[in-house]
């Protein structure tokens, strides 16, 4: 179960200066209509992210319990939208304790920190491991990079078995990745070609690993179907959280100056969800000259290093709060304990958490600064499925608010084709005069 509690952005709590009017809200419904039947028809297309939710997962958990029962280290070789949901998957639904208590080992080889592959490489036994190497282009060539060094390590060390021991994630026709795996007959998932990087996490991007380490994907995609009829719901804008999420950030930010979003959960299994989230918004709707900034901050930690700006900084930030009323476990404090500290006596780590929440929210709210508060029963693969659709659905009907295309990313592209420039790679040629030519002194 989720709720999302958006009292403190609006204007009757805060003022008109930094808060929305209700009739703004209202004064959307025919553009929500409308827009709402437009994105039905794009469910074949640009979202079609949202048909995800209702595939068949057979091979891949069949696959993942393989992998689960048969190598002790799974690493994952890819970066951006080929990574971070995964983390993000890894972080809240299993935590910090599995690599030391549970199998297999997770690991991520996302940068090209040659100090970060070498240590990962050195933690592996190389004849227990899998590696998922994973990109929708096939061509990502910090992806590749690693690859190449991941390849001749198992080449070296176990011959001509290396081939049982990756698995790719990639386009289904495209690329050099699936032109390899097919000469070298090598296991494959497939990402749908209208699913681009950042909204894959509920392909075998995402579920794969999930299901090898054991999340119950099952229920990660029920909880996504879930949002996804919740999300049907046309009639009252209140009624669609996607779209009221969507159109809250875009009035804060294009009616009220809120160009930073900033994402602050008051649990750290989620701190890769903010990961996950700011590539969404930012690569998703920074066009145009438009966007909002997301920035990742972690209750309580950031309330003693952000919130002194946050409340009497610049007023250009719109806060969601992310609160879980009942985490897996939780740490009493005794009343054995000195007397100078005494009002601690008796009370729980998670009753601290939550009014460190309560007393920042009031805080904030006191200096007008708007603020929302999601609210999860539990962390669970359910919960996260719903948030996932949530945040997918909202950043799309965005890209309509905006009118920008959320789907591309033409500036993430134009940086790689700079770096095969550098990297000589060939059909770059021109590219390379271009980057001589801005680099000239
Ligand atoms: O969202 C995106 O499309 C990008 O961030 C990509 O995920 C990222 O660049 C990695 O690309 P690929 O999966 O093609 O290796």
């Amino acid at each position: 179960m989720i709720k999302i509690d958006y009292t403190n952005v609006m204007a009757d709590i805060i003022g008109e200066r930094d808060g929305i009017l209700r009739e703004e809200l209202l004064s959307f419904r025919h553009f929500i209509t409308e827009t709402h039947a437009r994105i039905k028809k794009e469910k074949e297309n640009k979202f079609y992210f949202a048909k995800l939710p209702y595939q068949d997962t057979e091979d891949i958990k069949e696959y993942g319990k393989y992998v689960r029962e048969n190598f002790d280290y799974f690493v994952l070789v890819g970066i951006g939208g080929s990574s971070l949901g995964t983390q993000m998957l890894f972080e809240s639904l299993k935590w910090i304790n599995h690599n030391q208590f549970d199998f297999p080992k997770f690991y991520i080889l996302d940068n090209v920190d040659p100090e970060k592959v070498a240590s990962v490489l050195e933690l592996i036994e190389p004849e227990k491991t899998i590696f998922n190497v994973i990109s929708k282009s096939g061509s990502t060539v910090e992806t590749i990079a690693n690859f190449s060094i991941v390849l001749d390590l198992l080449k070296d060390k176990l011959g001509d078995k290396w081939k049982e021991h990756i698995v790719i994630t990639t386009d289904t026709e495209k690329g050099f990745l699936r032109k390899f795996a097919k000469e070298n007959d090598i296991k494959t998932f497939e990402i749908p070609s209208k699913v681009g990087g950042r909204f894959s996490v509920l392909t075998p991007v995402g579920l794969f690993p999930a299901s090898a380490l054991g999340i119950d994907i099952d229920e990660l995609l029920e909880g996504a179907r879930k949002m996804d009829l919740i999300c049907s719901v046309e009639e009252y804008v209140e009624h669609n959280p996607a779209y009221l999420l969507a159109m809250i950030h875009y009035l804060a930010n294009m009616r009220r100056g809120k160009n930073i979003a900033v994402m602050m959960p008051y649990s750290e299994r989620l701190s890769s969800f903010v990961d996950w989230w700011r590539q969404l918004w930012a690569e998703s709707l920074g066009k145009d000259g438009l966007g909002q900034t997301p920035v990742k901050a972690i209750g309580t930690i950031d309330q003693h290093s952000q919130i002194q700006l946050y409340r009497e900084g610049p007023k250009d930030k719109i806060i969601t709060f992310i609160y879980v009323e009942n985490p897996t476990r939780d740490l009493k404090i005794s009343d054995n304990i000195p007397e100078d500290i005494g009002y601690l006596k008796n009370h729980t780590l998670h009753e601290i958490l939550t009014k460190e929440l309560l007393g920042t929210r009031a805080a904030l709210t006191k200096s007008k600064v708007p603020n929302l508060t999601i609210t999860l029963d539990n962390i669970n693969p359910y919960n996260i499925g719903m948030l996932i659709y949530l945040y997918e659905m909202a950043t799309g009907f965005s890209g309509y608010l905006y009118k920008i295309n959320p789907f591309d990313q033409p500036a993430v592209e134009e940086g790689k084709r700079f770096m095969y420039a550098l990297m000589g790679r060939e059909g770059f040629e021109e590219k390379l005069e271009e980057f001589n030519e801005l680099n000239k002194d």
